[in-house]
C-alpha cells in the first residue's frame, strides 16, 4: 500500500487540486496559478494546440495566457513539435557541449540585427550591446547572473530597479516586485536577509526625478539599473518615450551598467526581439546586459543572458563571475526554441498586434456598454486591461483600479470558454494561432463577462 501514490490520473479540476494540495505547497508549483487572486478551483490543463488549452475534464479554452510568454507559434506548433521529437531520438541532455546550443546562439544574435522589409541589414541599428550570449534554463537565473556580472564588471554593490517591474525570484530582485508578488498584495519575500534587501534600491517607474535623485545620491555605489524593456507584469505599462535611452545614458553617465530584461518582450512584439527599440524609441538604447527566455526556449526551459563580448568575457571559464548548470543549454530546449525562432518570421509579426487589436477592441467596447470604466494598455501585441479610466505610468497608479472587477470578470471568461492569466497584474499573450474562429469564440465571451465585472462590488 502506498501513501500517496493513488493510481488514478485525476479526471476533474477538483479532484486534481484536492490532490495537488497534498503533495504542493497550495497545490501549485508557480503562485499565481492557484488562482488565490481570483478564487475558485484552479483549472488542470491536459493539453494545448494551436490557440486552444483543453483542461482534465475536456473542456476547451481559447487560451489568452500563452504559457506566460513563449507560446508565440500557438501551442505544438507542428515543426516546434517535430524539432523537439528528432532532439529527444538523439538523447535527453548530455551536460557536455553540443552544436544545438551554438546554432541557437547564433540564430539569437542574428535576429538582433535590424533588418528592413527586404531582408537586408539596417545600417547603423546593429545591437551592439549583444554580441556574445550565455545560454541558462530560466528566466531568473538570466537575471540573477547578470546582476552578478555588473557587480563583478563595476566592482560595485547597489542596484537599481523599479516598483512593479519582475525580474524572476532571485534575492535581489523580489522587492516590490509584479506578477506574484503584486497578485499576491505582499511587499516581497520573507527569507531574505536585511543586508541583501539593502543592495537593491526601488523606484517608481518612468520617474525621471527618482532616477536623477537615486543616481546623485549613490551613483558611484550603483553596479547596474535592471528594467523590463516595457513592463508587463504589473499589467502592461510600457515605458514614457525616451525612458529607456534616459535610463542607459544616466547609468553610462555614472560608470554603471543598464540591463534590459527582455524575459517576456523579447522576440514577441518585433523579429528583432527588440520591443522599446522600434516602437518607442526611434533610436537604439545601448544596453549592456539583455536577458532572454520564453520564446528562445519554444517552451522549454531555456533563457539567455546577453552582452558586449569584454562583459560576457568576464564569466566563467574565462572570468572571475561563477555561472553554471547542469541542465543549461539542453539539447533538447535549444532544438525547441531554435524551431521556434525559426518559425516567426515577418507575417507572424503582422499578425499578432492586428488579432490582439481585434480582441482588445471587442473586449473594451462590451466594458464601456456596461459603463465599466477601463482602460487597454499596450506594449506591441502584449496588453492587458485596467479598470480605471486611464493608462497607469507605474505600479502605484496599476494598483489604483477596481481590482475586484477582475475576479468575476476572470470568471465569466472561463465559463464561456476563454481562458485569461488568473490576475489583474499580468499581461495577456494572443499567438500567430489565434485566427478568426478563436477571435469570434472570445468576442462572444465579451459582453457576459463585462457584465460580470459591472455587477462586482467591493469586499466588504
Ligand atoms: C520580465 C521577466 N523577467 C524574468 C522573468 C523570470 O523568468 P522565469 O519565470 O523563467 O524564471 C519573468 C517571468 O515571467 C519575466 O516576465
Amino acid at each position: 500500500m502506498t501513501r500517496f501514490i493513488s493510481g488514478r490520473t485525476p479526471t476533474t479540476n477538483a479532484e486534481a487540486f484536492e490532490r495537488a494540495l497534498v503533495v504542493t505547497p497550495g497545490g501549485v508549483n508557480s503562485p499565481v496559478r492557484a488562482f488565490r487572486s481570483v478564487g475558485g478551483t484552479p483549472v488542470f490543463l491536459a493539453s494545448g494546440h494551436g490557440p486552444y488549452v483543453t483542461d482534465v475534464e475536456g473542456t476547451e479554452y481559447v487560451d489568452l495566457v500563452g504559457q506566460w510568454g513563449p507560446a508565440l507559434l500557438g501551442h505544438a506548433h507542428p515543426d516546434v513539435i517535430a524539432a523537439a521529437h528528432a532532439a529527444v531520438d538523439r538523447g535527453l541532455g548530455f551536460g557536455a557541449a553540443s552544436t544545438g546550443e551554438v546554432e541557437l546562439a547564433e540564430l539569437v544574435l542574428d535576429r538582433l540585427t535590424l533588418t528592413a522589409a527586404d531582408g537586408t541589414a539596417l545600417a547603423g541599428t546593429e545591437r551592439r550591446g549583444i554580441e556574445k550570449l550565455r545560454l541558462v534554463s530560466t528566466g531568473t537565473e538570466a537575471t540573477m547572473t547578470a546582476i552578478r556580472l555588473a557587480r563583478g564588471a563595476t566592482g560595485r554593490p547597489l542596484l537599481v530597479k523599479f516598483a512593479g517591474h519582475y525580474h524572476g525570484h532571485s534575492d535581489s530582485l523580489l522587492s516590490e516586485a509584479g506578477s506574484g508578488i503584486a497578485t499576491l498584495g505582499i511587499p516581497g519575500s520573507a527569507g531574505i536577509t536585511p543586508e541583501t534587501a539593502a543592495q537593491t534600491i526601488v523606484i517608481p517607474y518612468n520617474d525621471e526625478d527618482a532616477l536623477a535623485e537615486v543616481f546623485a545620491a549613490h551613483g558611484d555605489r550603483i553596479a547596474a539599473v535592471i528594467t523590463e524593456a516595457a513592463a508587463a507584469n504589473m499589467g502592461v505599462v510600457p515605458p514614457k518615450p525616451g525612458f529607456n535611452r534616459l535610463l542607459a545614458d544616466t547609468a553610462h553617465a555614472h560608470g554603471a551598467l543598464l540591463i534590459a530584461d527582455e524575459v517576456m518582450t523579447g522576440f514577441r512584439s518585433t523579429a528583432a526581439g527588440w520591443w522599446g527599440l522600434e516602437e518607442r524609441e526611434g533610436v537604439p538604447y545601448d544596453a549592456d546586459l539583455t536577458t532572454f527566455g520564453k520564446i528562445i526556449g519554444g517552451g522549454l526551459p531555456l533563457a539567455g543572458l546577453g552582452g558586449r563580448a569584454e562583459i560576457l568575457d568576464l564569466l566563467a571559464p574565462l572570468g572571475p563571475v561563477y555561472q553554471a548548470g547542469t541542465l543549461s543549454g539542453n539539447p533538447v530546449a535549444v532544438a525547441t526554441g531554435a524551431a521556434m525562432l525559426r518559425g516567426a518570421g515577418p507575417e507572424v509579426y503582422e499578425h499578432l498586434p492586428r488579432v490582439a487589436r481585434t480582441i482588445a477592441d471587442g473586449l473594451s467596447s462590451a466594458l464601456s456598454a456596461e459603463g465599466v470604466a477601463h482602460t487597454v494598455a499596450w506594449a506591441g501585441s502584449q496588453f492587458s486591461i485596467f479598470f480605471r479610466d486611464s493608462a497607469p505610468q507605474n505600479y502605484a497608479e496599476a494598483q489604483a483600479q477596481d481590482v475586484f472587477r477582475f475576479g468575476p470578470y476572470f470568471h465569466a471568461m472561463l465559463e464561456h470558454g476563454v481562458s485569461l492569466p488568473p490576475s489583474v497584474y499580468e499581461a495577456w499573450f494572443v499567438s500567430a494561432a489565434h485566427d478568426a474562429r478563436a477571435v469570434e469564440r472570445v468576442l462572444a465571451a465579451a459582453r457576459p463577462a463585462a457584465q460580470a465585472a459591472a455587477a462586482a462590488r467591493p469586499a466588504g
